[in-house]
């Protein structure tokens, strides 16, 4: 059976944790392997990106294998051919595909006509390679994740719907302050509550820092929304992260950010730079939390 890895809430809880433990092994041991050695993974990036592609470029590498980034510009994929042809084709040659892409319909396609394991590397719903390298940077400052209340401030995005899932399968409560029709997915949401998962939908920020142990934000216009930016600048004014909204989060509460920030609208410079934030490690956790992903993914359980 082909593994994939799409989106948080296909883990269950037990499975979530391996990952967790497993990528803080890793990085504790500087982990190297040769899982991977004599295969290939592809780098297929539809959007612009330093840490996703990075951080998985080595972590192939350190796992024993090799890559090649392939982008729509320099390869058919701009020229229209199919993903279906594309993924039956690659599916020949190489033995794994990490994919930045849009709608995650596309995901679905690779999967669906190619016959090696996909990874999400970010699309317009989710961004779960990165929210799960969070749950490792969290752990490590508070191991039982369960009893974590985690913030959203800004965009009901990809970050927040991984966000979402990530509570569902944790445990965690999560409170979300997203602007009116700005919020993250209805129907997830709908599945959060269903499965009595603590996930709470507000507009105002101070309401969801209040007693929050983690305050996380994002941009405010992602990839694919640059030309939204000057209407959702207007919509976000008060949804930016500064020192007065930190104060009303729990006593050393941290600041997170996925990265790249965009100092001044969703997170001021003072939080950004200040000693409440974690965002390096977040950044460095990455490349830890791809390698247990990339073994989760090539090995049969
Ligand atoms: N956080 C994140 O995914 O960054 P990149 O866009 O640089 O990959
Ligand atoms: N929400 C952002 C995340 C970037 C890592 C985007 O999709 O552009």
């Amino acid at each position: 059976m082909t593994k994939h890895f799409t989106h948080i809430r296909q883990l269950n809880a037990e499975q979530g944790m391996h990952l967790v433990r497993r990528a803080k092994a890793m990085k504790d041991s500087r982990f190297t392997s040769s899982l991977l050695h004599g295969k290939t993974i592809m780098l297929i990036f539809e959007k612009a990106s330093t840490r996703t592609r990075i951080s998985f470029d080595i972590a192939v590498r350190q796992l024993g294998g090799g890559t090649i980034f392939m982008t729509p510009m320099e390869s058919q994929l701009g020229r229209s051919e199919p993903l279906r042809d594309t993924a039956r084709v690659l599916s020949r040659y190489a033995d794994g595909m990490v994919v930045r892409t849009f709608g995650q319909q596309k995901l679905d396609e690779l999967m669906a006509f190619g016959s090696i394991p996909v990874v999400n590397a970010l699309t317009d719903q989710g961004h779960p390679c990165q929210v799960m390298s969070d749950m490792l940077t969290m752990y490590e400052r508070t191991p039982n994740l369960a009893s974590l209340t985690v913030a959203w401030v800004g965009d009901g995005n990809n970050m927040a719907n991984s966000l979402v899932e990530a509570a569902m399968v944790f445990g965690f409560t999560l409170k979300l302050a997203c602007p009116k029709g700005f919020g993250p997915d209805v129907e997830l949401l709908a599945e959060a509550a269903a499965s009595g998962a603590n996930v709470f939908l507000m507009e105002n920020p101070e309401e969801a820092v209040a007693g929050a142990h983690y305050v996380h934000t994002d941009v405010w216009a992602s990839m694919g929304q640059e030309e939204e930016m000057r209407e959702r600048v207007k919509v976000f004014s008060r949804y930016s992260v500064n020192e007065a909204l930190m104060r009303k989060a729990a006593p050393g509460a941290c600041f997170m950010h996925c990265l790249p920030a965009h100092r001044g609208e969703e997170v001021m410079e003072e939080v950004f730079e200040g000693q409440s934030s974690i965002v390096w490690d977040q950044a460095e956790n990455r490349l830890h939390m791809q390698k247990a992903i990339l073994e989760w993914v090539f090995t049969q359980e």
